[in-house]
């Protein structure tokens, strides 16, 4: 999955490859989700028939194909034409589950016009008066299953966009221009069909209701609402709202867990944001044993973060996550191959995880516990 990144820095102006490839700050968490996956080893169980393996997993009344799905990202538009399309189009034909972010740049009803199981991940504004009227509009347009990102208080300080002078609402500069202009490919494949066809982009699914600002708006920001006062009531409150199944995406503490189950979320995404919110969080796959000893059971833990190989996504089910996403490595993918990208890097994380359940001596994803690994570090 990592090649897709290599070619996708030469073909992507630099500052929206420094957008999608970089975390906060120091860049600890991100590079810390990865450590995190080598310091598990396996215990590889030999002479087992695996011949009859799948990896089929069952996840909300859904039989998924594989262990794994797209994680929302927002402003995918800027590294490939028409990407939320894209990505929930190949999620669909592949039959993995792909997350529609609410701040993405087409309308919700055409993504899932082209994927019907694409789940909706929404950011909540602190302002009651406007989340209504948007989970309305969700359960309209057809999603049965609705992500509320919740460690997104404040934004997070991506010091590697000031450098690169690119901000979310874009402000167009002349480096920009030349960012752009040096990056052909990428300036007729991506932008000039988006503008051709579709005009300037804009955050079509911040409101239940009218469209929202274009990506240049200077007012953007402002649009998606303070969310610095949201609070576990605010949840409680879209559980009431919303019948279809509930996800809170972000947590990293088991009591946080335990908050999320008792308001009678569905499920939990163990997440840090790939290490874009606050740098100095813990690694996802680090947070999840004890959440997994918290609320295991009784309510769906899935994960996101660094996950790369298929060797990771089989160490994050075993150490308990039922199921695990990906970002950035299938936003590389459609940046330098569009569908058939997408398709190829679904394809090697399924081949990947299909060959290494055999070398470990796996027949199902439902078999795997943490005997399969040993930790590096010596602690358990
Ligand atoms: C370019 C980009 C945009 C993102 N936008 C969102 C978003 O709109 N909503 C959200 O909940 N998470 C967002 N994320 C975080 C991802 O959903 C996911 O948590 C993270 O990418 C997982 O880490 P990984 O990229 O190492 O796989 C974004 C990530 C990237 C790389």
């Amino acid at each position: 999955m990592d090649d897709f990144e290599v070619e996708a820095r030469r073909v992507l102006p630099r500052c929206i490859y420094g957008f999608v490839s970089g975390g906060v700050e120091s860049n600890g968490t991100r590079d810390a989700n990865r450590a995190a996956f080598d310091d598990w080893s396996f215990i590889p169980r030999v002479l087992v028939d695996t011949t009859r393996r799948g990896q089929a997993v069952d996840l909300f009344g859904h039989r998924w194909s594989a262990p794994f799905g797209i994680a929302p990202m927002g402003s995918t538009a800027l590294g490939a034409f028409e990407c939320e399309r894209v990505l929930a189009g190949g999620a669909y034909e592949a039959g993995i589950p792909c997350l529609l972010s609410g701040a993405s740049l087409m309308a919700m009803e055409k993504v899932i016009a082209a994927n019907p199981d694409t789940w909706f991940q929404a950011y909540i504004p602190g302002d009651r008066t406007t989340v209504g009227p948007l989970i309305e509009r969700v359960r309209r347009a057809g999603y049965r299953t609705l992500v509320v990102t919740v460690d997104v208080a404040v934004n997070g300080n991506r010091e590697n966009n000031v450098r690169n002078g690119f901000s979310i609402p874009l402000r167009p500069t002349a480096r920009l221009a030349w960012d752009g202009i040096t990056h052909p490919r990428w300036l007729t494949h991506t932008l000039a069909r988006t503008l051709w066809r579709n005009g300037m982009p804009r955050f079509e699914n911040i409101t239940g209701g009218e469209r929202g600002p274009p990506l240049i708006s200077p007012t953007a920001q402002r649009s998606f609402g303070r969310r610095d006062s949201l609070t576990w009531d605010d949840m409680a409150w879209i559980r009431d709202q919303w019948q279809g199944n509930f996800i809170l995406k972000g947590i990293l503490s088991p009591e946080d867990a335990r908050k999320a189950r008792d308001i009678g979320a569905d499920g939990i995404i163990v997440s840090n944001h790939g290490g874009r919110q606050l740098d100095g969080s813990l690694a996802s796959l680090r947070a999840l044993p004890d959440i997994v000893a918290a609320v295991g059971g009784s309510t769906t833990v899935m994960l996101d973060s660094g996950i790369r190989r298929g060797t990771d996504v089989l160490k994050a089910l075993a150490l308990g996550a039922s199921f695990v996403f990906l970002g950035r490595p299938f936003f590389f993918a459609a940046s330098v191959g569009d569908e058939a990208g997408v398709r190829h890097a679904i394809t090697l994380l399924a081949e990947e995880i299909d060959r290494d359940m055999a070398l470990i001596g796996c027949t199902s994803p439902a078999e795997l516990d943490p005997s399969f690994l040993v930790r590096n570090s010596g602690a358990r």
